[in-house]
């Protein structure tokens, strides 16, 4: 298992008693908005704290790990990710510069840019691109880091129905072939069910409506 998640609890939002993410597999993590997927992939990658129970990954607790070397082999892709204002190929490097990896050539920016299908040049201005080209270059930045693990929130939640099943298709075909482990938040149960090797559904706690609202 590359996580475990022992006794899990945050807040009044999650409460998880025991959850396992395996290695070298798809995790498609699923539920309503607001249940709590996007404070789960960031506790995946120590950028959010539970308020107790215990996370391990590759056997050992989160809390004793070194965050930096964690995010250098788990990468998120945020939920809405930024896009600096400076050319795609700026846009591409800045993962690896804040990471402080070695640059990569133009060569390896082009393939991250097919794997996701996104026909511009290096040169074209970030700024200018379309929200859904936006999302693409932001996972082709995830996969020029090469990492390990991909932490991917809602990777295609501005794509239509065609697209995003061939990026998520080229995302996850390359996951498989070099043994890389995806966790991926996804609104869509059809992509889920098509793409994961497992699925996790965060339910939604609290849904009583106190009283007094309701007048
Ligand atoms: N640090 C925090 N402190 C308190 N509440 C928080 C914190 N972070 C998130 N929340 C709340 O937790 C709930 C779950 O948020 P989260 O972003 O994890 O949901 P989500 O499942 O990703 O939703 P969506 O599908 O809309 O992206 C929200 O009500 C949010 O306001
Ligand atoms: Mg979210």
């Amino acid at each position: 298992m590359l996580y475990i998640l022992k006794k899990i609890k945050f807040k009044d939002i999650l409460d998880i008693e025991e959850m396992k993410i395996p290695k070298g597999k798809i995790t498609c993590i699923v539920g309503e908005s607001g249940s709590g997927k996007t404070t789960l992939l960031r506790m995946l990658n120590d950028l959010t704290s539970s308020d107790s129970g215990e996370i391990l990954y590759d056997g050992k607790p989160i809390k004793n790990m070194d965050s930096v070397s964690l995010r250098r082999n788990a990468v998120m892709l945020p939920q809405t990710p930024a896009i600096f204002s400076g050319t795609v190929r700026e846009n591409l490097l800045i993962g690896l510069k804040f990471s402080q990896k070695p640059m990569v050539s133009d060569e390896e920016l082009l393939k991250a840019m097919e794997l996701v299908k996104l026909t511009k040049s290096l040169e074209d201005d970030a700024d200018l691109l379309s929200g859904g080209e936006k999302q693409r270059l932001a996972i082709a930045r995830v996969m020029v880091m090469d990492p390990e693990v991909l932490l991917l929130d809602e990777p295609s939640s501005a794509l239509d129905e065609e697209t995003e099943r061939i990026v998520i298709n080229s995302i996850v075909e390359y996951t498989r072939k070099n043994k890389k482990t995806m966790v991926m938040v996804t609104h869509s149960k059809k992509i889920a069910l098509e793409f994961a090797d497992e699925i996790i559904e965060i339910k939604k706690k609290n849904l009583t409506i106190p009283e007094r609202s309701l007048k």
